[in-house]
């Protein structure tokens, strides 16, 4: 050991004396090679050094060597406002807020993989001013569960579509040099009991519903950085898991970046050593025990992994393994002298922020065509909720932000009329008046000591002296809501709000619900409530955005990311899917066995025939779209032959708009049980009144295969396939088969 290190650094002055560059330091240089002569200049305690923390979110790189250290950051919304060294708390600097962008529901509810190349390249610009090379996001965990206090966080029920979705993203991020981190990776569809969770699921279910999307974030979208998740699978924590890291995703999809653990994942040295993880963030730990901060020599990759090979327990092998990899990501982000400087708080990234709200915005229903608000009859329109005042981008765990600016809902909306009709505001009902997190502060009161009665009292009579009523309401970032850590206990709303909108539909026929959420709530209420909007998490241009589609200003093109169920008991993960996981006698793992398994969201009520309250891929707009029959350019394929189906689309209304063209699949006759459909294609078309365009969608075999577990390979059964088009997963317009053989 000791004679390479002379050696290294014998060659390292060679070069100085020489004037050369050092090999490591040439960006002219292919990445590889760099890599190789870095490592080899490195002294083992620097090895060790850079594969784990120094602080709460940077990791030390190798100051003798001029190599600069890791900065990493959440989150997936927006770049969080710098922390004190060791600590969660931020740092209070003074030039640290960001543009907060919507929540990766509302992006993946646009359908739109452009506004994903869009949102990838906002935040990584953002980031990249703010000198971070990695960003903790995005997330793109399956949501299984409506109660998952995290799903606001990623991007729905179906793999494609998160799959689709997520490469964009991912692709814009690293544009700016700037590594995405795609978390978390994997199986981690709940936040109850997230670090003791033992996932329990068959292979084909994990290859079809779970890796999907990570899968397509790896290798079409080539992420730098992974991060390992909290719970177990095969009784390891996925921190350091033989099977997700070293067989899957290093060995099956061939990922050549870092694993970095979730902060706090990280429980076992020998395991961390041999089963994938490259870096260690965010152990509170000596080693020995639990709650000593600053203890980064005593992470479980720090001194102890040292120890080892010191005493020739273990060797380099495994080291200079992860340390390549570390490398590697230092010299695509630091070390890459052609990225862009990036920019913070630009009006690109706040046009960006409200173009993907706008886009993402799902209009539920709209009985009389009551939306949208036409200002020139109306003289007073009623405001009614604590959503529409409420700041949202402050709280729901690591993705809070400090944001330069956030237009509320109500903001939105007085900014959108101006002085053409009154505005009314009236609270009623109070929720969670909190607004701090780690030291950032909304600065707002929402304190209001009024009885529930009282506050119902006086928005109905509002109500009653008003042409409408917009009752802004939903969950939020508060415990048991829409936040890390903590799963909500049931589909209903909180605070009784149930109750004052029956209230306000019996005051005023002309209610509109904007039901603002990360996930499905029960609307009891829907049959009394003319006009429903699934506003999202949509940060700083929140109010713009909803103003935008209420008032028309943009026809709403949203579809739903995942199924609004009308019961709990109509979910799988709750009729035969074991949530939230059974404890053992003995010890505190929870195991969850995912009984349902492919049938996950709609192909669970596809199958079961359980009609939804909405669909997966629903969406209203303020025109209409004619879809005409579909068809295939060949009636059979075989081996790598692809099937191109068409179908023309018109928009008949009197409006622009954009419909999200859904194409499904069947295999009907299959020795294996498959859903009743699956979504294997999307597009979005912008069409003016009147217009026509041909959609088309390209078929083959790696869209009718289906993973069979007992062979460990994707494999399609020659036969009959029935394509399925339609503006939402309920709403198939025209069908076609045709034959693989
Ligand atoms: C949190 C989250 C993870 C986040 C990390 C750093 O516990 O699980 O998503 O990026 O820790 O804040």
């Amino acid at each position: 050991m000791k004679l390479k290190c002379i050696l290294s650094i014998l060659i390292v002055s060679a070069f100085s004396i020489k004037g050369e560059t050092p090999a490591y330091l040439n960006a002219d240089l292919p990445i590889e090679e760099r890599v190789e002569d870095a490592l080899s200049r490195m002294t083992l305690k620097e090895k060790i050094g850079v594969i784990h923390a120094q602080s709460k979110f940077c990791s030390p790189g190798v100051k003798r060597l001029g190599i600069p250290e890791i900065w990493t950051t959440d989150g997936p919304h927006g770049i969080r406002p710098e922390v004190l060294w060791d600590e969660w708390e931020q740092a209070c600097w003074s030039n640290d807020s960001c543009v907060a962008f919507p929540a990766l529901t509302c992006l993946a509810a646009t359908w739109n993989p452009e506004m994903s190349e869009l949102y990838g390249k906002s935040i990584g610009e953002e980031a990249r001013y703010r000198k971070k090379s990695v960003i903790l996001g995005p997330g793109v965990n399956i949501y299984r569960t409506p109660l998952n206090g995290r799903n606001f966080e990623y991007m729905g029920e179906d793999p494609y579509l998160a799959g689709e979705m997520v490469v964009p993203y991912v692709k814009g991020v690293q544009s700016n040099g700037v590594a995405a981190c795609v978390k978390h990776f994997a199986l981690n569809n709940q936040e109850y009991n997230r670090h003791t969770t033992n996932v329990i699921v068959d292979d084909r279910t994990l290859y079809e519903i779970y890796l999907p999307a990570f899968k397509k974030a790896v290798i079409e979208g080539g992420a730098w950085a992974i991060m390992g998740a909290y719970n177990y699978y095969k009784n390891q924590h996925l921190c350091h898991n033989q099977y997700m890291l070293n067989d899957i995703l290093k060995g099956e999809w061939g990922f050549d970046g870092v694993v970095i653990s979730d902060w706090g994942g990280t429980h076992n040295t020998m395991e961390a050593i041999t089963n994938g993880l490259d870096m260690e963030f965010g152990s509170w730990t000596n080693g020995l025990s639990n709650g000593r901060s600053n203890a980064y020599d005593s992470y479980y990759l720090a001194d102890p992994y040292l120890s080892l090979i010191k005493d020739g327990k273990v060797t380099t092998q495994e080291l200079d393994d992860k340390v390549r990899r570390v490398l590697r990501l230092i010299l695509r982000t630091e070390m890459n002298p052609k990225r862009p400087f990036g920019s913070l708080c630009s009006e690109e990234h706040y046009n960006a922020a409200r173009k993907i709200g706008d886009e993402g915005i799902v209009l539920l229903q709209n009985n009389r065509k009551i939306l949208p608000l036409n200002l020139t009859s109306t003289k007073r329109i009623l405001v009614v909720g604590e959503n529409a005042i409420k700041m949202m981008t402050v709280g729901g765990g690591s993705s809070s932000l400090k944001v330069q600016r956030e237009v509320s809902p109500l903001e939105g909306i007085r900014n959108c009329v101006g002085n053409n009709c009154e505005i009314v505001y009236a609270r009623g009902y109070v929720g969670d008046i909190s607004g701090e997190y780690n030291g950032v502060v909304t600065g707002q009161n929402l304190s209001d000591d009024r009885s529930a009665s009282e506050l119902i009292a006086e928005a109905v009579n509002e109500a009653k002296k008003s042409d409408y009523v917009i009752f802004i309401g939903g969950l939020n970032k508060s415990k048991n809501q829409d936040c890390e850590d903590s799963d909500r206990a049931g589909l209903e709303l909180p605070y009784q709000q149930d109750e004052v909108i029956e209230a306000l539909a019996d005051a005023n026929k002309n209610l509109i619900v904007v039901n603002i959420s990360g996930n499905a709530v029960a609307m009891p209420w829907v049959k009394k409530v003319p006009a429903i909007v699934q506003a999202w998490f949509i940060g700083s241009e929140a109010g713009n955005s909803i103003a935008d589609v209420i008032f028309g200003k943009v026809n709403p093109s949203g579809k739903l990311p995942f199924t609004f169920p009308v019961a709990l008991e109509h979910v799988a993960a709750h009729a035969i899917g074991e949530y939230p996981g059974i404890k053992r006698n003995d010890e505190d793992i929870w195991d969850e066995h995912y009984n349902e398994g492919i049938l996950v969201g709609y192909r669970w009520h596809d199958t079961k025939k359980i009609p939804p309250l909405f669909a997966f891929g629903h969406g209203l707009s303020y025109t209409t779209f004619e879809l005409g029959k579909v068809k295939a350019d060949k009636e059979a394929i075989t081996g790598e032959d692809k099937v191109t189906f068409t179908v023309p689309v018109t928009n008949t209304g009197k409006l622009e708009g954009a419909e999200v063209i859904q194409l499904y699949l069947s295999d009907p006759k299959c020795s294996v049980k498959r859903p009743v459909k699956e979504l294997k294609g999307f597009s979005k078309v912008f069409l003016q009144p009147g217009e026509t365009k041909n959609v088309s969608f390209e078929i083959g075999k790696d869209d009718l295969s289906y993973f069979d577990a007992g062979n460990h390979k994707w494999t399609v059964e020659p036969g009959e396939f029935k394509v399925h088009i339609g503006a939402a997963s309920d709403d198939i317009r025209s069908s076609t088969t045709f034959k693989y053989n």
